[in-house]
């Protein structure tokens, strides 16, 4: 698969076939990962990784936790800004809610969407990114192109994933289960596995702006 292929075909993935994962694909996909780039190379990611028995204790201790409140960080866009971008997240909730069944309220289908987010959506295995909290934008921004470095190869091996920023909801019962110190900050959860193409949640189209909406050419 070319670089093309595989940022075409990816795709936030919200149905997983119980296939398991092999670590070994899992390390290679990670320490090619490694060549992601980040400013001053400071290389500020870490994370941990969960497969099996881990990831299921994971997911019931996040079962009966509250949520943080607030959290450590709010991945909610701020209220004051342009509604062009709150147009876009209402296409995609229709889409996502519309995968999950139509005719339910919208409270159930945010308490559905919260339930499989909790799960990792069924993926078998699902990597939790963190850094120290004294991160700062420039260092986040990295971890971003780290992140997506790591889905586009995961697409090259055949597997699937999903950014979860949702993780971050639970990020204080997530580092205290995981032995994580107070000074880390959970930055987001990556599903990883393979797609169920039969299911809605993966099939809906996914849109974006036109090029000319976000971008300037000049001097060409
Ligand atoms: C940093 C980041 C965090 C995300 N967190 C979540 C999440 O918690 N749950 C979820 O269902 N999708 C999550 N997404 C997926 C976005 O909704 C998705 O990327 C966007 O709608 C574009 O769709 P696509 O990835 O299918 O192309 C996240 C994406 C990114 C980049």
């Amino acid at each position: 698969m070319n670089v093309a292929e595989a940022v075409a075909t990816r795709r936030s993935v919200r149905a997983f076939l119980d296939t398991p994962v092999p670590l070994e694909t899992i390390k290679r996909v990670l320490d090619q990962a490694r060549m992601a780039p980040s400013g001053c190379n400071y290389q500020p990611w870490e994370a941990i990784v969960l497969t099996g028995a881990p990831l299921k204790a994971l997911q019931d201790r996040l079962s009966v936790s509250e949520r943080d409140d607030p959290p450590e960080y709010d991945f909610s866009a701020p209220s004051a800004i342009d509604p062009k971008y709150h147009a876009r997240l209402s296409v995609l909730g229709r889409h996502l809610y519309g995968s999950m069944g139509s005719g339910r309220g919208e409270k159930d289908n945010r308490e559905a969407f919260a339930r499989a987010n909790m799960v990792s959506f069924g993926a078998p295995v699902l990597l939790l990114c963190h850094f120290p909290k004294a991160m700062k934008e420039a260092q986040w921004s990295d971890t971003g192109m780290w992140l997506q470095t790591i889905m586009l190869l995961l697409r090259g091996e055949g597997l699937d994933s999903c950014a979860q920023e949702y993780m971050g909801v639970y990020g204080r019962s997530i580092k205290d289960h995981l032995g994580l110190s107070d000074g880390t900050l959970l930055f987001c959860g990556i599903a990883i596995g393979h797609r169920d193409p039969a299911s809605p949640a993966n099939n809906f189209e996914r849109e974006r702006v036109p090029l000319d909406e976000n971008i300037r050419f000049e001097g060409f």
